[in-house]
């Protein structure tokens, strides 16, 4: 069975962007592949956390894996900071990463500029952790957004470049997209990415957002100039609703583009509202029982710790090896 791995931050709200670019590909995957999904909260303190929260976070997070469908006794679901493998070949990573090359990543840029009295050391190297999560597992596929590509790429270049020196030593992963959705953009600014990060709440639905907020949000969202519900490259804020529309609804965007036709923008942001809140009702159902067994929760971690720690080593031990480390 060939393999993928993925990950996401326990850095607060998991929204519709996250949802749509990466959670939903990983149900569907689990029954094709060898699945490793990781909470990287070592990733997540590169921006400063409150440590409850953090702690809080990180159980909210395991419980949406759980929640949107991700089956325990399918999958691997661990922690970053539980397999301490990751840092150990991040380390390693380091020394062969150049400067210029991270320096060439748009979310570092993005992170310095939004971050700029915590511009930390961590924000600029956040790649080679993120290459370490990937390669310690020799994943075929990382099933990520679209805005996460350009990691993917310079994780292809290190693994390349690792292989050449030390002979085969990582399988080149692919980035693998979500067929539609890979970058939803925010709600209040459709030349941005939906973000949990977003200065303002208006630009995203978390999936635990309650029908009232998701009603205000819908109507609060930014449209085009005109009225008429089409997607294309003049209408990129109706285009991005009526992605979310046509994902969650299982329409093709002209089938939820006919349905609205002649009916103006309330009617459709009303349509729309409904959809997403059906959606995500009986997700926020099994959210709200997982998060009331912490323990089980605890022990799903530990247990998908273990299994990843069987890989993640034997990978780091190789390279190791070769560098000349042996144990
Ligand atoms: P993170 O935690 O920011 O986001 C988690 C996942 O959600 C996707 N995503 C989106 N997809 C579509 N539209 C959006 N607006 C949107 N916003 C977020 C992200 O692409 C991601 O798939 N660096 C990663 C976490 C990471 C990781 C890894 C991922 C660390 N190690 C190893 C894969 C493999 C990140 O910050 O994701």
């Amino acid at each position: 069975m060939e393999r993928i791995l993925s990950g996401i931050q326990p850095s607060g709200t998991i929204h519709l962007g996250n949802y749509i670019g990466a959670l939903r590909q990983w149900v569907a995957l689990q029954e094709q592949y060898d699945s490793f999904f990781c909470l990287v909260d070592y990733h997540a303190i590169t921006v400063r956390q409150d440590p409850e929260q953090l702690t809080y976070n990180t159980y909210s997070l395991v419980a949406m894996y759980l929640a949107v469908g991700l089956d325990p006794e399918r999958v691997t679901l661990f922690r970053q900071s539980d397999v301490s493998a990751h840092t150990e070949l991040a380390w390693i990573f380091n020394t062969f990463a150049y400067m210029g090359e991270l320096e060439r990543m748009t979310q570092y840029k993005d992170k310095a500029k939004q971050h700029k009295k915590n511009n930390n050391v961590g924000l600029f190297t956040y790649p080679l952790l993120m290459a370490a999560d990937i390669l310690l597992y020799q994943p075929k596929y990382v099933p990520v957004g679209e805005d996460q590509k350009q990691h993917i790429e310079l994780t292809r270049e290190l693994a390349e470049r690792m292989n050449n020196v030390y002979g085969e030593t990582f399988t080149i992963p692919e980035y693998f997209a979500a067929p539609q959705g890979a970058r939803i953009m925010s709600l209040d600014d459709p030349t941005k990415k939906m973000s949990k990060s977003a200065t303002s709440e208006w630009g995203y639905i978390a999936l635990t957002d309650t029908p009232e907020v998701i009603t205000k949000k819908v109507k609060k969202a930014m449209t085009d100039s005109g009225t008429a519900v089409v997607a294309g490259k003049t209408t990129p804020a109706l285009t991005n609703l009526l992605t979310i529309y046509s994902v969650l609804s299982d329409k093709t965007i002209q089938e939820v583009e006919a349905l609205y036709q002649g009916q103006g923008y309330g009617k459709f942001k009303q349509g729309l509202a409904e959809v997403i809140i059906e959606y995500l009702k009986p997700i926020q159902v099994n959210y709200a029982t997982l998060m009331s067994d912490i323990p089980m929760l605890q022990r799903i971690l530990q247990q998908g710790a273990a299994k990843a720690k069987l890989i993640a080593d034997k990978t780091l031990n190789d390279v190791k090896a070769k560098i000349g480390i042996h144990p």
